[in-house]
C-alpha cells in the first residue's frame, strides 16, 4: 500500500472538522494528530478520531517527526506564527486564509517554505470547485464574449476579532476574480461599516474597476440571519449566476438571442471543493514539484486586499 501523508491538524472550533473529516476520507491522508488549546474542542475531536494523538500545546505537537504536513485552521492572528514554526521544523503547510495580513509576513512565509523546500497551501477553495473552472472555460472561450461585470454577494458568517469581513469573506471573491481573470484593481471605491462592538468591520461595499473595462461589485456581512453566496457575471453576450447554495444547478445562464434570454441549466459536476484541494495537496507531495508550485497566488491576493483595506 502507498505511504499515506501524516496530518497535524491544529485548531478543531467550525473550520477545523470539516477539514478533518475531508482528510480522513482522503486515500492520501492519514489524521495523526490533533492539536487544540480547547479542552472542549479536544476531547470532541479525540471522540470522533480516537486513533489520533492530542496535544493542547502546539509546540508540543510539533515535536512528533512523524508529522509530514500541519494543517492550520486556528485565529487567523495566530497563522504566522504558527506557519513559521512548522516551516522552521520542515513541515509542509497548509494554512487556512487569510495567511496574514500583512504584505511583509507573506513574503517571508513564502521564501522560508522556498528555503526549507517546503509547500505551502492556503486555503482559497473556490479557485478549485467544479464551478469556478467551468466558468475560467465560458471566459478562456469567450462563449460569452468579454467579461464585464463581477457583481458578488457573500452574507452571513461567524463574527471575528481579529480580521474585517473583507479579509474573511471578500478574499474568496478576490481569489475567483484573480484566478478567473488575473488582473488586479486599477481603482478602488470600498466602504466598511460595524454593527457590533469589540469586533471588526463587519459590512462592506466595494468597487473594483479593473483594465478591459472589467469591474466587479462586492456586497459582505456577517450580520445577517440569511446565508447567500451569490455571484453574477454580466458578459457582453449573456450572463452567469453562479449560486453556491444551489444544491444542483449551481451555475445559470442567459445567453442573449433577437428575442430575448435564451435560459440554460449547465450540469457541472459538484464533488466537495475541499475534496478536490485536499486531492490536489496530496498529488503535489507525492510529484513532489516545487519549480512548478505557483507560490505567487498567495502574494499577489495579500497585495490586492491589504492596499485596498489598508490594514483596517
Ligand atoms: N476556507 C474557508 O472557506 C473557511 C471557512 C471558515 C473558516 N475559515 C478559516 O479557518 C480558521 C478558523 O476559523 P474557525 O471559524 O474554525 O474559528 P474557531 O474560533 O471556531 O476555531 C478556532 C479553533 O482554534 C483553537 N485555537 C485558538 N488558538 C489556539 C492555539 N494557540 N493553539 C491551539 N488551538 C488554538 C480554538 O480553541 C478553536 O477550537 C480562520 O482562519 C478562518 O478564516 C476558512
Amino acid at each position: 500500500m502507498k505511504k499515506k501523508f501524516n496530518v497535524l491538524l491544529v485548531g478543531f472550533g467550525y473550520w477545523g472538522p470539516i477539514l478533518a473529516r475531508n482528510i480522513q476520507s482522503n486515500l492520501h491522508f492519514n489524521i495523526h494528530s490533533i492539536c487544540d488549546s480547547n479542552s472542549y474542542n479536544l476531547s470532541k475531536a479525540k471522540n470522533i478520531y480516537p486513533n489520533s494523538i492530542c496535544y493542547s500545546s502546539f509546540k508540543e505537537s510539533l515535536e512528533n517527526s512523524k508529522i509530514d504536513i500541519v494543517i492550520i485552521s486556528t485565529p487567523t492572528n495566530t497563522h504566522y506564527k504558527f506557519t513559521k514554526m512548522a516551516l522552521l521544523k520542515k513541515k509542509h503547510v497548509l494554512c487556512e486564509k487569510p495567511l496574514s495580513l500583512k504584505l511583509k509576513e507573506v513574503k517571508f512565509l513564502i521564501s522560508l517554505s522556498k528555503k526549507n523546500k517546503k509547500f505551502l497551501f492556503v486555503d482559497y477553495p473556490f479557485i478549485y470547485s467544479e464551478s469556478v473552472s467551468f466558468i475560467k472555460n465560458i471566459i478562456a472561450k469567450k462563449k460569452l464574449g468579454k467579461a464585464l461585470i463581477y457583481e458578488s454577494i457573500r452574507e452571513k458568517a461567524p463574527y471575528r476579532k481579529d480580521t474585517n469581513v473583507i479579509w474573511d469573506l471578500g478574499i474568496h471573491d478576490f481569489s475567483i476574480i484573480q484566478y478567473l481573470t488575473n488582473l488586479t484593481p486599477k481603482k478602488f471605491n470600498i466602504t466598511l461599516s460595524r454593527t457590533k462592538k469589540n469586533y471588526k468591520s463587519d459590512f462592506a461595499t466595494l468597487n473594483l474597476f479593473y483594465k478591459n473595462d472589467f469591474s466587479a461589485f462586492i456586497k459582505l456581512n456577517w450580520a445577517s440571519p440569511i446565508k447567500i453566496r451569490l455571484i453574477k457575471i454580466y458578459f457582453e453576450k449573456g450572463l452567469l449566476i453562479y449560486n453556491e447554495n444551489e444544491d444542483i444547478y449551481k451555475i445559470s445562464i442567459y445567453e442573449k438571442t433577437s428575442k430575448g434570454f435564451k435560459h440554460q441549466l449547465p450540469l457541472v459536476y459538484f464533488n466537495e471543493t475541499l475534496q478536490l484541494f485536499i486531492n490536489y495537496i496530496g498529488n503535489t507531495l507525492l510529484n513532489n514539484n516545487l519549480k512548478d508550485f505557483n507560490f505567487n497566488f498567495s502574494l499577489n491576493l495579500t497585495k490586492t486586499i491589504s492596499k485596498i483595506t489598508k490594514n483596517e
